[in-house]
């Protein structure tokens, strides 16, 4: 691959190049600005690379998606959450005995301190379980003090993965005034979860084998997905050397807005809406194509997926199957498919090559689930975390790496003088 040659007032400026094990190619432009005084510019760094990763491949045109080589299709049908998130962290798969070890501690990790049980009983009833998520998890800083021992990130980690659910689960009881149960060392991740959301300590909750099944898929496709708002929020937060927990943090309040992973939430409050609008959806894709109406079709489009997302493939066949084996029907899965064909016959959503994603059918999946609709972006929370704590550990080893500091072009004024007499 040749190296860019940029010429700017006459002047000719090599940009060495270099290229990915898929074959993807950059121009290397960090050193720009101090031979030539200009900088590059790209809004919502749509066009730009902020490090080289080993951790997950996209390729949004083909709407490929694979963790450390192994494609999104065959791990969500084949492996476990806890299987890809040690995928995920340490790059290779498990022996089965390494594995067997991995899921005792994420179970010995799945209790929380007490007091931070008691932090959650001070939370506000109508407190957004995403809010107590954010704040619980950069609390545990303080319980789990940071160090940079290897042994001690790494008993870190495992706290992490394994509280989170429990944390999520336990903002969820007490948003509804109901007391916790604590977790089973002999269940593994998905079912802990659902039942630390779903038994009392009057009543036990059985996972069923179809519930067990569908939440580890659900995890998966959530695991990891390269640069996105929050994964580069944990990566921007981490550059700072910030603790683990302090990062983590940080990316589960940008996964909360409408446009990441909330969206999830926000589907399922469009479909409500058009559902109690008269299930007219054909008004709603006028209103998306209207820019003047400030309404866009949640759950469509993608900064990298240009022709389909693997991942809400995977889910539209899910949804039909989950529904039929929990015997539920919900005439929202009606709306959205409706939504969706008239969406994918239309020239704007064409042109623009806007495609159901991820978040347009997990929350029908969750609903049949027996899932409230606000408790959604936590489980995207939870599926990602291993992403994330991927992520901020391959942030540290970067031989490149250095704190993360855009810069911008000022448009503000010019100098001007303090008025003397105000
Ligand atoms: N409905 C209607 N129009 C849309 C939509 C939509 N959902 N998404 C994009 N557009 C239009 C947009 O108005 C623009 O039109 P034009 O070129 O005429 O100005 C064009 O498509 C490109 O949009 P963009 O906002 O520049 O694209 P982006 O890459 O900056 O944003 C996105 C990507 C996902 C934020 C956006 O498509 C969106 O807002 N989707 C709805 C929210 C959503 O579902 N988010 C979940 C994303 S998947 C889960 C995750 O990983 O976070």
């Amino acid at each position: 691959m040749d190296d860019a040659n940029l010429q700017l007032n006459g002047q000719d400026y090599r940009l060495p190049s270099f290229e990915g094990t898929e074959g993807e190619v950059a121009f290397d432009v960090s050193k720009l600005r101090a031979a030539s005084n200009a900088i590059t510019y790209d809004p919502g760094y749509g066009n730009t690379g902020s490090c080289k990763s080993a951790i997950t491949f996209i390729d949004g045109e083909k709407g490929i998606l694979r963790y450390r080589g192994y494609p999104i299709e065959q791990l969500a049908k084949h492996s476990t959450f806890s299987e890809v998130a040690y995928l995920l962290v340490y790059g290779d798969l498990p022996t089965a005995e390494k594995l067997e070890q991995w899921r005792q501690d994420l179970a010995m990790h799945s209790f929380i301190h007490e007091k931070m049980t008691r932090l959650l009983e001070h939370f506000p009833l109508s407190a957004h379980p995403m809010g107590v998520l954010s704040a619980l998890t950069a609390s545990m800083s303080t319980f789990y003090p940071d160090s940079t021992d290897a042994e001690h990130l790494d008993l870190n980690v495992r706290r992490l993965l394994g509280q989170v659910k429990t944390i999520a689960a336990y903002s969820y009881k007490q948003s509804i005034g109901e007391p916790v149960v604590y977790p089973r060392r002999d269940l593994g991740y998905a079912a802990n979860f659902l039942r630390l959301m779903f038994a009392t300590p009057a009543e036990e909750y059985h996972v069923s084998e179809v519930l067990d099944r569908v939440m580890n898929t659900l995890l998966i496709l959530h695991a990891d997905h390269e640069q996105n708002c929050s994964t580069s929020t944990v990566r921007m937060v981490g550059s700072s050397e910030a603790n683990l927990y302090a990062s983590v943090s940080a990316g589960v309040s940008a996964l909360w807005g409408r446009l990441h992973g909330g969206a999830n939430q926000a589907v399922i409050e469009m479909l409500e809406r058009i559902q109690a609008d008269g299930g007219d959806y054909k008004k709603y894709t006028e209103m998306a194509k209207d820019k003047n109406s400030g309404f866009r079709l949640m759950g469509f489009g993608h900064r990298v997926y240009k022709n389909f997302d693997p991942r809400a493939t995977i889910l539209k066949e899910a949804s039909d199957e989950v529904l039929a084996e929990l015997g539920v029907t919900d005439p929202l899965l009606d709306i959205a498919k409706n939504l969706e064909e008239i969406a994918l016959k239309d020239d704007f959503f064409i042109e623009r090559k806007l495609y159901p994603n991820v978040d347009f059918y997990s929350g029908i999946i969750y609903r049949a689930m027996g899932i409230p609709v606000n408790m959604f972006t936590v489980l995207f929370a939870i599926g990602r975390m291993p992403g994330w704590i991927a992520h901020w550990l391959e942030m540290r080893e970067d031989p490149d790496g250095r704190i993360h500091r855009p810069r911008q072009i000022y448009i503000g004024p010019t100098e001007r003088s303090y008025p003397k007499a105000r």
